[in-house]
């Protein structure tokens, strides 16, 4: 089939590839929710065992996850500690109140990375009666908001250190951790290792059509599963999901350094246009956030021109694109976008 359009929307319109197709019609099923889907057990213990952690949980979405998460970690009348550009924050439709009834504590930063004396000085507890407690910190790494950028593991160790001084848990949404790991050749597991719980989304980069899981101690998984029973979470002959998710884990986590180079490429091709505000230097992963100033164009029109040439983005506002890089754009939909860009900020020659 010849490829239409060169779709840098997201890497969640990535499709399964056909080895996962055949793997889902061959799949070995059974009733998940009686714990007897010998494919979706697999699949845990392989999430387990890569995040090096205890148990693991499938989940039907990222959002899912993290809102279990912080429903296991917290009481109604708890607050939480995130940034305010987070996924939880913005775009989990207001979860933690409506499903766990706790206060958001969002913190401004420039790129997800909230400097610990802050978390410090934000720490509340109920020992004074105006306050709510501060239960969890939730970390989102990459950082979708902040154009995929990786959060530094020293900066993670210390916030580690922070967490077990207060008895504060982590919550980490690595929705892209593997990316991360790409990028830095820090593993999985050793990120896990500086959180208590861990979501990572399976059908975004790495290609599985739904999916994510959730991971952390075998206590914390067993509540995690009553609450995605509660959620309406609760699958049954799923094992048609888990099937390709396997191979999304096996496979598609080691190609995603390409995604990583096709963005950095993607930036290198278009910094240096006119009116493009990028550092490429800034691009850790595949998702790249650019911002225009005049002699640019408003970002709705320069995505009908982008569009025009087939190629898809979403705009963010009047001054900001972000383009997403993954395995179904390669590097000649990456020239292809940097040629329309060209023309489209060029103007006529
Ligand atoms: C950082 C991050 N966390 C969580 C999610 C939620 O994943 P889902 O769309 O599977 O609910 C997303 C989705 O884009 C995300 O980018």
């Amino acid at each position: 089939m010849t490829r239409q359009v060169s779709d840098f929307r997201s890497d969640t319109v990535t499709r399964p590839t056909p080895k996962m197709r055949r793997a889902m019609a061959e799949a070995v099923v059974g009733d998940d929710v009686l714990g007897d889907d010998p494919t979706v057990n697999r699949l845990e213990a392989k999430a387990a065992a890569i995040l090096g952690m205890e148990a693991a949980l499938f989940v039907p979405s990222g959002t899912m996850g993290n809102e279990i998460a912080i429903n296991v970690f917290t009481s109604p009348g708890d607050e939480i500690i995130l940034d305010n550009r987070s996924h939880i924050y913005l775009y989990e439709a207001a979860g933690p109140a409506l499903i766990s009834g706790v206060q958001v504590r969002p913190i401004d930063t420039n790129d997800g990375v909230i400097p610990l004396d802050t978390i410090r000085a934000s720490i509340r507890d109920s020992s004074d009666v105006h306050c709510p407690t501060t239960r969890l910190f939730c970390i989102e790494n990459t950082h979708n908001m902040h154009g995929g950028r990786v959060l530094p593991i020293d900066y993670l160790r210390g916030l580690r250190e922070l967490s077990l001084e207060r008895r504060i848990p982590i919550h980490l949404d690595g929705a892209r951790i593997f990316n991360a790991s790409a990028a830095t050749g820090i593993s999985p597991a050793q990120y896990a290792s500086l959180a208590d719980s861990v979501m990572f989304c399976l059908s975004k980069g790495l290609g599985a059509p739904i999916g994510s899981m959730l991971v952390g101690t075998s206590d914390f998984i067993d509540k995690a599963r009553r609450v995605r029973k509660v959620l309406g979470g609760g699958m049954r002959q799923v094992g048609v999901i888990a099937a390709p998710a396997i191979i999304a884990l096996d496979e598609m986590t080691q190609r995603l350094h390409i995604d990583n180079e096709n963005a950095k490429k993607l930036a290198l091709g278009i910094a240096g246009l006119p009116g493009v505000m990028l550092d490429p230097e800034t691009v850790d992963t595949n998702i790249v956030f650019v911002r225009f100033e005049p002699p640019a164009p408003l970002t709705e029109d320069i995505f009908r021109e982008l569009e025009k040439r087939g190629v898809l983005c979403i705009p963010l506002g009047p001054n900001v694109i972000r383009f997403v890089t993954h395995f179904d754009v390669n590097e000649s939909d990456v020239e292809r976008l940097i040629g329309a860009m060209r023309e489209t900020l060029s103007g006529p020659t």
